[in-house]
């Protein structure tokens, strides 16, 4: 696949089919992710790919935590609820997946349904838990690396068939993951990708985000008009 189609075409997968995923073709995935570039090339992620028995305990894990009424918490910073154009943002999309759904806006049964699929992974095959170095956790720039190679794993997963939504809520119950994926104490969870083969039945796949036009997020200095 062309990588303008990859780049065009790719949307965050949140049904998967049960069809397993296989190690080799993981490899092949995080080998080109692995090729992002990063500060000064210190290329500080770690990867930790799980599925079966263990997937299975952190979906587990979870939801019981969740039903149980831990708060959710982070390995990084908590940045807070989302405010003016990024909480509108925000809406837009919740608004597009519910309506493809069909769950209605005081459905609290079905939403919360929803939210709960988040923290099972969206039932994926595969999870990859995506951490970075510890001693970077307060360098931005760590961040951003770790964030460039994670949309390279999701693109390269895309162009084989693949689907993959990043799933912050999947590592929200942080120390359910830490525990059953048995993260080293030198690194902080960031995010995982939820990743499978997509069900094409599953009408949230189809949903396309809006995005602000270019004259919105790129200003040209310098050129002639
Ligand atoms: C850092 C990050 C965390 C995300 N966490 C979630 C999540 O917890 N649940 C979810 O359904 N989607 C999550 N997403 C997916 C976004 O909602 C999605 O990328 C956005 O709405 C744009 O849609 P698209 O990926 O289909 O283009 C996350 C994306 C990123 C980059």
């Amino acid at each position: 696949m062309k990588l303008d189609q990859a780049i065009q075409e790719r949307r965050s997968i949140r049904g998967f089919t049960d069809e397993p995923v296989s190690r080799e073709l993981l490899e092949e995935i995080i080998a080109l992710a692995n090729r992002a570039p990063s500060s000064m090339n210190t290329q500080p992620w770690h990867l930790h790919v799980l599925t079966g028995e263990p997937l299975e305990r952190v979906r587990q894990g979870n939801t019981e935590r969740m039903l149980g009424g831990v708060p959710p918490t982070r390995e990084i910073e908590d940045y807070g609820a989302y405010q003016g154009e990024h909480r509108k943002r925000q809406i837009e999309i919740a608004v597009q997946l519910f309506e493809a759904m069909g769950i209605e806006r005081d459905d609290k049964e079905r939403r919360q349904d929803w939210v709960m699929r988040g923290f099972r992974q969206f039932d994926a095959p595969v999870s990859i838990v995506v951490c970075f170095d510890r001693e970077l956790l307060n360098n931005t720039i760590a961040h951003f690396d770790t964030g460039a190679m994670t949309y390279g794993l999701v693109l390269a997963a895309w162009s084989r068939g693949l689907g993959a939504v990043i799933n912050g809520q999947g590592i929200m119950q942080s120390p359910v993951v830490r525990e059953v994926a048995n993260i080293p104490e030198d690194q902080v969870i960031l995010t995982c990708v939820a990743l499978g083969w997509p069900d094409d039945e599953f009408v949230a796949n189809s949903v396309i985000s809006r995005r602000r036009p270019i004259s919105n997020t790129a200003r040209f200095l310098g050129f002639d008009d």
